[in-house]
């Protein structure tokens, strides 16, 4: 007898298992102005050299753009002081994490990662065949000890966010070197500095240095958040030639557009432009802050460009009625239940119209209105 259930290709068990990354919302049915506070994109928008580059490219459409990013390479190991060859250019940060977790892990290794660590790293590690261990934070901060004490034999990768999304917080570089020091030799540190031109503390580093005297440690970095380029998708990584290597016999040959390469090298160079983005960003995180702080929700530390907000448990006063009450007021934020914190949101911080907006949109809710 020939059995009637259908034959069709059956993806991997473990990638059914994955829960899909949801992207922050962007729109509201019914509102027509919507102030986006929730994907930590930058208020700023980009350099405006960076939108002319992308507008000059458009008579090169027809063409493949240089597999090799090497302008945007180049740009980079410039203005950083870096080698251009252990440098890689991906599709987003993302790519290169993904990347990263199928290129070290077998199936059924390990790969770790803080408690409230960027979702993307669970996923990454899945999807790769990989068991995703994760680690118990402190205080939403991630915790040396605890990272150790998870590593096995079969750990192969360590996903770090410094500083983390969703949670703001961040490693002290001495921490992170205690990290790197407790891990075995064959095990990969992967410092995600997606936020790194955020930070303003002296202990902070985004691992430039380990980097350039460890054999197992990289760094990723993002066009998508200080740079203003989510849109066009460009991440970084710079790491130990060895590593560059394999990754570049993985990644699609034309990982990076043309448009996005030209836009890239303008953006790091207009220096004056990530400045501004950083001033603002310290205008306004701390009194967004400061203010909501003042209405009875919880703000946890950041030196990120986002808040992560927690609030009351009481009726009437939840992170979920905080969501669908700022949602009707055109204010998006992020929920974080997938991330363990289902009594928070996430608020970027925006122009001015949208900060001082949103805040008087929570003072309302906190004080009473509903609908
Ligand atoms: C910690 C962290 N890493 C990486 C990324 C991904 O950035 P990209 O746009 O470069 O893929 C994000 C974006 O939200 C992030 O928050």
């Amino acid at each position: 007898m020939v059995s009637s259930k259908p034959v069709r290709p059956e993806p991997r068990a473990e990638v059914m298992a994955i829960d899909a990354y949801v992207p922050g919302k962007s729109a509201v049915a019914g509102i027509a102005k919507v102030h986006k506070l929730s994907s930590n994109e930058s208020p700023l928008g980009p350099s405006p050299r960076a939108i002319e580059a992308f507008r000059a490219n458009a008579d090169q459409l027809a063409m493949y753009p240089d597999g090799a990013s090497r302008l945007l390479r180049e740009a980079i190991a410039k203005r950083f002081g870096l080698d251009a060859e252990q440098i890689i250019c991906g599709n987003g940060s993302d790519e290169l994490l993904s990347l990263l977790a199928h290129v070290f892990l077998r199936p059924g290794d390990e790969g770790l990662y803080s408690q409230y660590g960027f979702l993307e790293y669970p996923i990454a590690i899945r999807a790769a065949g990989g068991i995703a261990v994760s680690a118990e934070e402190v205080d939403l901060k991630a915790n040396v000890d605890a990272l150790l004490a998870k590593v096995t034999a079969k750990t192969k990768i360590v996903f770090l966010a410094n500083p983390n999304n969703p949670t703001g917080s961040y490693l002290p570089f001495a921490e992170v070197k205690r990290l790197h020091a407790g891990l075995p030799g064959d095990v990969l540190l992967v410092l995600d500095a997606a936020y790194a031109e955020y930070v303003a503390r002296n202990d902070y580093a985004a691992g430039i240095e380990l980097v350039s005297t460890s054999q197992n440690v990289v760094m990723t970095r993002t066009f998508s958040k200080i740079y203003g380029l989510a849109n066009l998708r460009i991440g970084w990584a710079y790491a130990p030639a060895p590593i560059i290597d394999a990754l570049n016999r993985v990644r699609g040959p034309f990982n990076v557009n043309g448009a996005a390469i030209a836009a890239g090298v303008a953006a790091i160079e207009d220096a004056g432009h990530v400045d501004a983005a950083a001033a603002h960003n310290a205008r306004w995180l701390p009194w967004l802050a400061d203010e909501i702080a003042k209405l009875g929700v919880e703000v946890a530390p950041s030196v990120g460009n986002f808040l992560l907000l927690r609030f009351p448990a009481t009726a009437g006063k939840t992170a979920a009625e905080a969501d669908r009450y700022l949602s009707a007021r055109g204010f998006v934020l992020r929920a974080v239940g997938a991330y363990g914190l289902p009594d928070c949101l996430r608020l970027t911080a925006g122009v001015e119209e949208a900060n001082r907006g949103v805040v008087a949109a929570l003072a309302a809710f906190m004080t009473g209105g509903r609908s």
